[in-house]
């Protein structure tokens, strides 16, 4: 199954779990209420998570010059700054929503060691991540019935497709015609996204999440 085809899959499998409600008194309906909206978000969190730690991690590992080691202006380097402060903007929103619908124990997140040595490493990585990224808004949106939390979700869908169209045409000067979600047959999602591991996830986190994350280490 293609990789962006398999996530939005699980994205959207994901709430079917958490989702039923029920209680009957008004109390435990708010409390499934709470549950249902902060699953999205806690699987979106889950995504952001990682891409702050993979863009922070690997920004720190290449400099300037090595981006221009590998024949890429400052400007390439520069977009990916912004990359990772959206996705620090993203993921700040999101704990202060989680924090709020009282899942703050869902927030803490898990450690991530990415396969990046090069500098090209790390861009076909972010090519792929940013697919994921994608999918999982795509996902969440499919299922959101909050208002509030679909405008959210369009919006960070609407960031992560700008970047994910920078990385694939500007960054990695492929054709436009080339790109598509649903078929990435320009790269090979699965060997690039196998080296990742996640691991060292605190116990607040929903294991459909956490098992969502160790798929990717190979399964999907
Ligand atoms: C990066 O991806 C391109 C295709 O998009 C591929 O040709 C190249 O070999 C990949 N490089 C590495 C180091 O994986
Ligand atoms: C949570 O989801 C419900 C629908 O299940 C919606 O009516 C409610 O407004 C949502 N809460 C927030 C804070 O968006
Ligand atoms: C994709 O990567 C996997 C694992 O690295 C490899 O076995 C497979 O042959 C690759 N497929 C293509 C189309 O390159």
């Amino acid at each position: 199954m293609k990789l962006s085809r398999c996530l939005t899959l699980l994205a959207a499998l994901l709430p079917i779990t958490l989702a039923a409600p029920t209680a009957s008194s008004a109390r435990r309906q708010d409390a499934a209420t709470n549950d249902y909206n902060s699953s999205f978000l806690v699987f979106a969190l889950f995504l952001e998570q990682l891409a702050v730690s993979f863009y922070d991690s690997s920004l720190s590992l290449l400099s300037a010059d090595d981006f221009r080691a590998a024949g890429h202006p400052d400007s390439v380097r520069r977009g990916y700054e912004q990359v990772l402060k959206s996705a620090k903007a993203h993921s700040d929103y999101l704990v202060g929503e989680i924090t709020n619908l009282g899942h703050a124990d869902s927030t803490a997140g898990c450690d991530y060691a990415f396969p990046v040595k090069t500098t090209e490493d790390f861009i076909n990585m972010s090519e792929a991540i940013q697919a994921l990224a994608v999918s999982t808004y795509v996902g969440a949106l499919d299922r959101s019935q909050s208002d509030t939390y679909t405008t959210v979700f369009g919006k960070m869908l609407g960031d992560e497709a700008r970047y994910a169209t920078w990385i694939s045409t500007a960054v990695k000067d492929q054709d436009l015609a080339d790109i598509s979600f649903e078929s990435p047959s320009s790269m090979n999602d699965t060997g690039t996204i196998a080296g990742l591991s996640v691991t060292g996830c605190s116990p607040g986190i929903d294991p459909a999440v956490f098992a969502f994350f160790r798929g990717l280490n190979g399964a999907v």
